[in-house]
């Protein structure tokens, strides 16, 4: 088998803009003739984004925050064998936008399930894989949290008139916001956010909190730096 990849993982609230630099940097290690896979959680295969549709669709009424946990690792357990680790056996680096540490984070935190019960689930379910490296999106939890939701506003508006258009109505089906956990309360994203410092001073190797309050070219030329120190991938800024 061929030399083992690189898993970065990027964690942070909701719209701390965790996608826009997971594409700048897949695109710095690209130019530099990387082999790079972006994928994120929860989904990252069909079985997972079906997952994910359960998940995030605020239509999803009563869910335990068991069966949350429970179906978050799931949709893990799938993406690992499907696409993280076969990613890895082949050398490449896997970029993932969210893993463990947002269980940790989100359900044994926000949710108050405990650091223990998610660890335990990570070592039994997910052959306790861990990161190389994983960047902590980290900016103020009221402002990230305002920014995702004003995202998902704009998204839905367009999908309800793109629908609209489509079937011919002035106003028909209004599409809601995708996601369920941006309607949490914010002593919810306070203690998310308690959760993800938490998990960065427990693992100063593995996790490395980068100031996400700048322009994203600022963040960018941050996670460079990171990313190069910490293992030594060559990227060219884009
Ligand atoms: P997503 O739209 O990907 O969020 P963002 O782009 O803002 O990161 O939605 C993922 C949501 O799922 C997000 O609110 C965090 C939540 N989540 C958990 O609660 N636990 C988990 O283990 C994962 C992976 C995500």
């Amino acid at each position: 088998m061929s030399r083992r990849g690189k898993f970065i993982t990027f964690e942070g609230l909701d719209g701390t803009g965790k996608s826009t630099q997971m594409r700048k940097l897949a695109a710095a290690l690209r130019a530099a003739g990387h082999k790079v896979v972006e994928t994120r959680e929860p989904g990252g295969t069909a079985t997972g984004e079906k997952i994910r549709r359960v998940l995030l669709d605020s239509a999803t009424e009563g869910l335990s925050s068991l069966a949350e946990m429970a179906l978050m690792f799931a949709s893990r357990a799938q993406h690992i064998a499907e696409v993280i680790q076969p990613a890895l056996d082949h050398g490449q680096i896997v970029l993932c936008d969210r893993f463990t540490d947002s269980t940790e984070a989100y359900q044994g935190s926000g949710r108050k399930l405990g650091t223990e019960a998610v660890l335990k689930l990570h070592r039994v379910l997910c052959g306790d894989l861990q990161p190389d490296l994983t960047i902590l999106l980290d900016s103020d939890p009221a402002m990230s949290v305002g920014r995702a939701r004003r995202r998902n506003r704009r998204a839905s508006h367009a999908a309800t008139k793109a629908a609209n258009r489509s079937s011919g109505k002035s106003a028909g089906k209004t599409y809601s916001d995708e996601n369920r956990f941006e309607q949490q309360n914010r002593a919810f994203f306070a203690r998310v956010h308690e959760g993800y410092l938490a998990i960065a001073a427990r693992e100063p190797q593995r996790v490395v909190a980068v100031d996400a309050r700048g322009t994203p070219a600022q963040t960018h030329r941050k996670i460079m730096e990171v990313v190069g120190r910490k293992l030594k991938l060559a990227g060219r800024s884009v």
